[in-house]
This record gives structure tokens, C-alpha cells and sequence, in this order.
């Protein structure tokens, strides 16, 4: 088994430190907090929620609800979403507790199916029969506060409901929040700017009514104690110099140090020695591997475009990319011209700005690119 796990869940004797912070949140959620956990993409959120919720404890205090809104776009889907969650979530947990939400939710009571193998109520739902999504809420969240247990929800991805047609969603939930007792939540997201926006805005309805928890990158001095121990309990050889070199290119970025170590960790057979060139060819071919769906993109984007993305990611962190220095050192257009495919490129979440540096978040791409610039470019 590959000790470096990427895809599916993560056995926590897999599963790399975030001690500190699995133990703030579960902590926290016994002592009534609300969390919002906000990191780049990739860091490790999801994961993170997920290993809490197989706390020993916490499994058999609460009942965990986990909703990713990321692909929803409306108030209507999100019900729907959170609706099939606790549903499902509930149909493996308590009978008693699937019954009662069967019948708490009146303003759809008649459209669920019935299983008759089972004698269970079946979740045959459409997302069409949500005719009044604030009222399904009500009811969805009327159920949970009157659970037997006390109830945690996650909905990650949350900046997406900032992108719902439905102006009232944050006040909305805002307004359930505070009233509910029995329910605690965790937001978590990646558009770190809007999301910290929502909850630290004092003009904002969530303002102050969660804790902030913003997750970086695993730190060196754990991680490469990791990597080593997986690798020499298989008999496989790596320096810690060279494990470093890894996450130093990525920044730390979880998914891909992992990415990287588990292509290396299938390439070397045991007794062998995982050397920086096996590293050097393993991140290239996730490069090519990535490569295709990045060519399918990069087809996409007007040169102009593509043009301002390139000197972004030659330049990593680039300041002032409207000021004429920047315009000549990349013959670039003109400053309009610029700003307009800036905000495209924002727009398509392909650059992201940050006390008015602009980079481009997504690492792998970023190298793609510079390798694209410069197909002689080494990265270790
Ligand atoms: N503590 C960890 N130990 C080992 N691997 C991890 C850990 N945390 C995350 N990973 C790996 O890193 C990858 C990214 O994790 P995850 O999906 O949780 O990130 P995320 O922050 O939710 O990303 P996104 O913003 O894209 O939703 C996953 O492939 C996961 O397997
Ligand atoms: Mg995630």
C-alpha cells in the first residue's frame, strides 16, 4: 500500500500531523464554537474536517453532517445538497432520527419513496420539487435542533453561496445560526477574501459569530520526519535534503508534496534509493499528466490573456502589473488593456491578488507555465 494517499480517505496512521488544529476545532465545537477554516486551495481543509469527524468522540457525541456546495448554484440546490446529506447521513446512523426528519420536512413530506426491501424511506427527491427552499431549510434545521444528539454541520466551499442569484443567503443562515442550540458549524473555504469578508466584516451579517482558523501549509520539521519514516519502513531511501527541495518548490503545498511523494514512492522498489533525479522525472510527469487539462484551458484564453498570465507566473509575485515597467519588461499592451485581462483572469480564479501582488494560486499550473515558457526549465 502506498503510504502517500491522495485520493479517498486518509487512515489517520496516513494522515500527517494537524494535531494542534484537529484538536482547537473538536475542542472548540464541545465548547459551542462555530468555526471558519480558510486556507489556499489544497491545503488540507477537507481533509482536516473529515479527521475530525472520525474522532473517537466525537463519533459517537454528535451527529456530523458534511455538505461540499462548491458545484451549487442557488439557494434551491443548497437545499437540496444539505437536504440528501443529513438524509443520508441519518439513514446510517438512527432510524428514530431519519423518521422524524422524514416527517419534519412537510413542505416536501409526499415526494419521498419508500423502500420496500428495507421498510426504510428512500431519498427519490428532485431538485425541481424544492419549490420553497427557505421553508425546507426551516425544516431542515428545525430537525437538527431537535435531535437526540447534538448535530455538526460543515458546508465547505462556502464562498459559493456569495455567487447565488438570492441576495439574503448570509443573513439567512446568520439568522440559524444564532438560534440554533443544538447545531454547530463549520464554513470552510478558499477564496480567502471573500469568506473572510463574510465573517470579518462588522457590516456583514456573520460578523463575529464564528472563529477564524486559518490552516498553512504542514510544517517542514513534521513533514519530513514523514516522508522518511514511510519510505524506510518500506525499505526505500530518500535524504531529507531532498524532501525539502520537494516542498520548498511546492510552497508546501499538501496535495501536491503528496502527489510528488506518492508517484516517487511507487517508482523506487524497495532496497532502492528514491534519488533527486527519480524526483526530478516524477514531477515531470505529473506536470505532463496535468498538462492535459491545463492545454484544454490555456485553448480557452484570448493571447492577451495568456500573455499577462505568463509574465504573472515568470514573475511569482508581481507587483504594479499595470505600471509601465512591468508593461515593457513583458511587451505587454497598454495598461487598459492589462486591467481588462486581469480581471478576466480573476475572474476564471486562473490569478488571485493580495495586497495588490498578483499570483497564480494553482502551483502545479504556475510551473506548467514556466515550463511552457522555457521547455528546458528544471524545478529541483
Ligand atoms: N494531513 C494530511 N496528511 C496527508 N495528506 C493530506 C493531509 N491533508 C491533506 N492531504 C492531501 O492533500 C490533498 C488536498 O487535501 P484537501 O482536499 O483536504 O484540501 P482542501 O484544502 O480541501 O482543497 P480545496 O481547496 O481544493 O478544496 C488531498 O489529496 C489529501 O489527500
Ligand atoms: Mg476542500
Amino acid at each position: 500500500m502506498n503510504p502517500f494517499i491522495i485520493t479517498g480517505s486518509i487512515p489517520p496512521e496516513y494522515f500527517c500531523d494537524r494535531r494542534e488544529e484537529s484538536v482547537k476545532i473538536i475542542k472548540g465545537i464541545a465548547g459551542g464554537k462555530n468555526f471558519c477554516l480558510l486556507s489556499p486551495r489544497r491545503l488540507g481543509k477537507s481533509k482536516l474536517v473529515k479527521y475530525c469527524y472520525a474522532d473517537k468522540e466525537l463519533v459517537q457525541k454528535y451527529y456530523t453532517f458534511y455538505i461540499d456546495i462548491l458545484h451549487t448554484k442557488s439557494l434551491k440546490e443548497f437545499t437540496f445538497y444539505f437536504g440528501q446529506a443529513v438524509f443520508n447521513q441519518l439513514y446510517s446512523q438512527s432510524r428514530k432520527m431519519l423518521s422524524a426528519f422524514v416527517q419534519g420536512l412537510k413542505s416536501i413530506n409526499a415526494k419521498f419513496g419508500f423502500d420496500p426491501l428495507t421498510s426504510m424511506p428512500a431519498f427519490t427527491l428532485e431538485l425541481g420539487e424544492i419549490s420553497q427552499p427557505e421553508y425546507t431549510l426551516n425544516e431542515i434545521f428545525a430537525c437538527l435542533e431537535n435531535a437526540d444528539r447534538p448535530c455538526i454541520v460543515t458546508f465547505d466551499e462556502f464562498q459559493q453561496i456569495g455567487k447565488y442569484p438570492e441576495t439574503n443567503v448570509e443573513a439567512l443562515l446568520r439568522a440559524h445560526i444564532q438560534h440554533l442550540s443544538n447545531v454547530r458549524f463549520i464554513f470552510s473555504g478558499s477564496e480567502y477574501h471573500t469568506v473572510s469578508q463574510m465573517f470579518l466584516s462588522s457590516a456583514r451579517p456573520f460578523y463575529n459569530s464564528v472563529s477564524i482558523l486559518e490552516l498553512h501549509p504542514i510544517s517542514l520539521s513534521v513533514y519530513v520526519p514523514f516522508v522518511e519514516k514511510h519510505f524506510s519502513e518500506a525499505r526505500k531511501k530518500i535524504l531529507p535534503e531532498d524532501i525539502v527541495s520537494v516542498y520548498d518548490l511546492f510552497e508546501g503545498n499538501t496535495y501536491c508534496i503528496q502527489k510528488t511523494f506518492h508517484e516517487a514512492f511507487d517508482a523506487v522498489a524497495p532496497g532502492e534509493n528514491c534519488s533527486i533525479a527519480v524526483l526530478r522525472q516524477t514531477i515531470d510527469d505529473i506536470l505532463e499528466e496535468a498538462g492535459a487539462g491545463y492545454r484544454m484551458m490555456l485553448s480557452e484564453i484570448p493571447t492577451r490573456q495568456k500573455e499577462l498570465l505568463y509574465a504573472i507566473a515568470s514573475e511569482g509575485l508581481a507587483e504594479k502589473i499595470m505600471g509601465e515597467e512591468f508593461i515593457r519588461k513583458y511587451s505587454l499592451m497598454s495598461s487598459s488593456s492589462v486591467q481588462t485581462s486581469a480581471a478576466k483572469l480573476r475572474k476564471m480564479e486562473l490569478i488571485a491578488v493580495n495586497e495588490g501582488k498578483y499570483h497564480i494560486p494553482d502551483i502545479m499550473f504556475r510551473l506548467y507555465l514556466l515550463r511552457l515558457a522555457d521547455p528546458a526549465k528544471k524545478f529541483l
